[in-house]
């Protein structure tokens, strides 16, 4: 194992899926950066060898880095047997291809092996359909700059010729799947629809920078057994499961995808549709790894994507997770910058009562008591409640229903109207 230019510790043997195999090189600028770009190359199923770091200063356009590290590199890999580098950044298409002719080796770039990981991890047919869309559009965007490329190279008229319209066909037969698989997901997505009109309960989704322990969070709150990995990017199906309130009350929560700072773009389109879930929620749960680093950096990251795909102002709860691996300090230190937070282990169940509290106080808040006797000409007023709300008390007597119940606050002065005096 090496380590040039600092002191980043890579955990041996942290995660291998044992997939791909590749020795590979990171080139990247920042610790956190290349800290995150391991996990994901771990994830991958890649073993690292080593990571070279560069300045984002001595940028150079033909290759990325400048040639002083380019030869770095270049030693690097024939000293260590690399037969794949990934760069943290998004390399051009030409950049890529000098890159590999001057180096003899595979290059990839962050999206790529963002893009291999969700291929990877996508198990129903949307995710597939949808990393698969994702994929094309990668292509695609590649294609066009070869295009442009060759044509500007080929000084035009007459010099184009076969390569060209090779070229076209190919970005034509690409859009013509991409069109497919663009109206395969909008039919699952009418479906998806057509169940979420009929579900009654409030619905909680849970985003968080990938990781943050999402699913394990899930998984405490309804006894489910989905997947839960140290790997990024785990779930990519929006999964929705039920789980009981502490007043009883059933209510609804939805995992999604995890995010990741500078999400390529595309991948955010592609998934827009699993995110939509959390336009739907009654809450969302920002939940966040306390025990992470750049805490603040991934919130960001996490409000940012937030904000892109809400369509109106929700409620929020952040939640910081494993504070089974903070020490008292850290966790009196975030709890001191973030008063409304609410502090769990989602691993070890440590405070989940009180997430449970605070989901069933926003989920009541705008509850009234319903209290007295509805006619039996009502009655079809009792199923909403049954749906809507929480029916304590139901007795069928000689004057009509009795009921004691907390419904929404619309639903409730509705009903409230309909209550008999006593005569
Ligand atoms: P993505 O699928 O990548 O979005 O991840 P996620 O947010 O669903 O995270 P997941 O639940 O898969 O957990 C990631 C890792 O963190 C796993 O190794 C979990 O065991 C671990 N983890 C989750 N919650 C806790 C916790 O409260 N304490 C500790 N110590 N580890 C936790």
């Amino acid at each position: 194992m090496y380590k040039i230019n600092g002191g980043i510790n890579i955990k041996k043997d942290h995660f291998s899926t044992g997939i791909t195999e590749d020795q590979v090189l990171l080139v990247g600028e920042k610790n956190e950066n290349i800290e995150e770009l391991k996990e994901l190359t771990l994830t991958a199923g890649g073993n690292i060898k080593g990571y070279i770091k560069y300045r984002k200063d001595n940028v150079n356009p033909a290759h990325y880095v400048g040639t002083g590290k380019l030869n770095q590199i270049k030693n690097f890999v024939l000293n260590q047997n690399i037969n794949l580098i990934i760069f943290d950044c998004e390399l051009t298409p030409a950049q890529l291809r000098n890159l590999e002719e001057e180096l003899e080796i595979r290059v990839i770039d962050r999206t790529q092996l963002i893009l291999d990981i969700f291929s990877l991890h996508a198990k129903t047919k949307e995710s597939k359909l949808q990393v698969e869309k994702a994929q094309l559009e990668y292509m695609l965007s590649r294609l066009t700059g070869k295009g442009e490329e060759m044509s500007r190279l080929a000084g035009g008229i007459g010099t184009r010729g076969p390569g060209e319209s090779k070229l076209e066909t190919d970005r034509r037969r690409i859009n013509k799947r991409i069109h497919r698989l663009k109206n395969e997901l909008e039919e699952i997505k009418k479906t998806r629809d057509v169940q979420r009109q009929d579900r009654k309960d409030p619905i909680i989704a849970l985003a968080g920078y990938t990781n943050a322990g999402k699913s394990t969070l899930l998984n405490q709150l309804t006894e489910a057994d989905k997947l839960v990995a140290d790997q990024l990017f785990a779930t990519l199906d929006s999964t929705m499961r039920n789980f009981e309130l502490p007043g009883g009350k059933s209510a609804i929560i939805s995992d999604t995808v995890g995010f990741i700072r500078d999400l390529p773009h595309g991948l955010i389109a592609s998934f827009r549709a699993t995110l939509e879930e959390i336009n739907q929620a009654d809450i969302i749960i920002h939940l966040v790894d306390g025990s992470s680093d750049d805490i603040d950096k991934k919130m960001n990251t996490v409000k940012n994507v937030l904000a892109d795909i809400t369509e109106e102002e929700k409620e929020e709860i952040l939640v910081f997770n494993k504070i089974d691996l903070l020490n008292a300090e850290k966790e009196q230190f975030l709890r001191s910058c973030y008063p409304d937070a609410i502090f769990i282990s989602a691993k070890t169940g440590k405070n989940i009562n009180d997430l449970l509290e605070k989901i069933q106080e926003i989920v009541y808040r705008d509850f009234k008591t319903i209290a007295g006797v509805i006619g039996y000409e009502d009655a079809n007023l009792i199923e909403k409640l049954h749906n809507n709300g929480e029916v304590e008390k139901e007795e069928y007597i000689q004057e009509g229903i009795y009921i004691k119940a907390y419904a929404p606050k619309s639903l409730a002065e509705k009903i409230n109207k309909k209550i008999k005096k006593p005569s």
